[in-house]
C-alpha cells in the first residue's frame, strides 16, 4: 500500500492502475477509520478495482469550531487499518493541498439539503459536496462507496454525480452497527460511559417507530410520537429532529404511503448522534 499526501502523485498511480486495465474504487473519509469505514472498504473489494481511501478531515463542513477541534485522527493507526484490509492507496492531504487559496467556486445541491441537519449544520451539504466533488475530480473513480448513516449526504452525493453527469456509480452501503444497536461512528469515543450506555436509545427508538408503521399506522405524526416517547426515557438525550420523510425528497411527510427515511439527529452531552432507518408501506 501507498500512501501520498499530494494530488499531483494520487493522479499518477491512479494513471498507472488504469494503464493496466484496473478500474478505480474510492472510499473518502475522514480518518479515526472503525469497522464501519472497514466495511465500505470491503465492499469495494472487486478483483479488478485498486482501492483508493481518501482521508481528509474537510475543515468547510465543520460548522463548530470545538466539533473540528475533537477530531482526533491518528494518521499511523489509519494507515495500518488500511494496509490490514488491502487497500493500494490512500491519499492524505493537506489543507493546504486541497485549499491553496481559498475557494470562489462552491457546490449547492438544494432540496435535498435544506431538510434534517440541513437546517441545523449551515453551509454543511455545500461543503460535503465541494470536496467530494474536488476528491471526485482528483481520483476520477469508476465507483464510490458511501455509508447509509450519512443518508442525507448519500442522497447529496447521489444527486450531483447524477445533476452532473460525473461518470461514478455511488454505491450505498448499510449502516454497521454495535451489538447493542449504536451505529458506529468516530464521536462515540466522545461519549462518556454513562452517555454510552444511554446511546442505544437512539436505534431503539427508530425500531419502535418502524413498528409502529408495521402495525399499521400511516400518521407520520403518530409514528414519530411512538419514537419520541422511547427518548424521552433517557431526560439528559436532548432531541435535534425526530423526521418521517419520503426516501427520494427528505421532506417530511405527514402520511406515509411510499418509501420514507425516520430519521434523528440527537444530542447526549456536548455529542451530536445521527441515525436513521428505512421503510416502505404497500398502498
Ligand atoms: P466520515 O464521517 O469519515 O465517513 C466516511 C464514510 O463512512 C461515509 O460515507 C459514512 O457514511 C461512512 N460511515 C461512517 N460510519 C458508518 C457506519 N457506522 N456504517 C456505515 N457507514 C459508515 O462522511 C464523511 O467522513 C465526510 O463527510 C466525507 C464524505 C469524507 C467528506 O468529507
Amino acid at each position: 500500500m501507498t500512501c501520498v499526501r499530494t494530488i499531483a502523485e494520487t493522479r499518477c498511480h491512479v494513471a498507472e492502475a488504469r494503464r493496466t486495465g484496473l478500474g478505480i474504487a474510492l472510499v473518502p473519509t475522514m480518518g479515526a477509520l472503525h469497522p464501519g469505514h472497514g466495511v465500505l472498504i470491503d465492499w469495494a473489494r472487486r478483483p479488478a478495482d485498486f482501492r483508493v481511501v481518501s482521508i481528509f478531515v474537510n475543515p468547510t463542513q465543520f460548522d463548530r469550531r470545538e466539533d473540528f477541534e475533537a477530531y482526533a485522527i491518528n494518521l499511523n493507526a489509519d494507515l495500518e487499518f488500511c494496509a490490514a484490509r488491502g487497500v493500494d492507496l490512500v491519499f492524505a492531504p493537506s489543507a493546504a493541498e486541497m485549499y491553496p487559496v481559498p475557494l470562489s467556486t462552491r457546490i449547492e445541491v438544494t432540496g435535498l439539503a435544506d431538510h434534517l441537519c440541513g437546517p441545523f449544520r449551515p453551509g454543511h451539504f455545500q461543503a460535503v459536496a465541494t470536496v467530494v466533488a474536488k476528491l471526485f475530480q482528483i481520483v476520477a473513480p469508476d465507483r464510490a462507496y458511501f455509508g447509509e448513516k450519512d443518508a442525507q449526504q448519500l442522497a447529496v452525493i447521489q444527486r450531483m454525480v447524477a445533476d452532473l453527469n460525473m461518470p461514478i456509480e455511488i454505491v450505498p452501503v448499510p449502516t454497521v452497527r454495535e451489538p447493542d444497536g449504536l451505529a458506529l461512528s468516530s464521536r462515540n469515543a466522545r461519549l462518556t460511559p454513562e452517555q454510552r450506555a444511554a446511546a442505544p436509545i437512539l436505534y431503539r427508538s427508530l425500531e419502535r417507530a418502524l413498528q409502529s408503521l408495521a402495525a399499521g399506522s400511516r400518521s407520520a405524526s403518530e409514528v414519530r410520537q411512538t419514537a419520541l416517547e422511547v427518548l424521552a426515557e433517557i431526560p439528559p438525550l436532548r432531541v435535534e429532529y425526530l423526521e418521517v420523510v419520503d426516501a427520494a425528497t427528505l421532506a417530511p411527510v405527514e402520511t406515509v404511503t411510499g418509501p420514507v427515511l425516520i430519521a434523528a439527529a440527537v444530542w447526549l452531552g456536548a455529542t451530536r448522534l445521527i441515525d436513521n432507518v428505512a421503510a416502505d408501506v404497500r398502498p
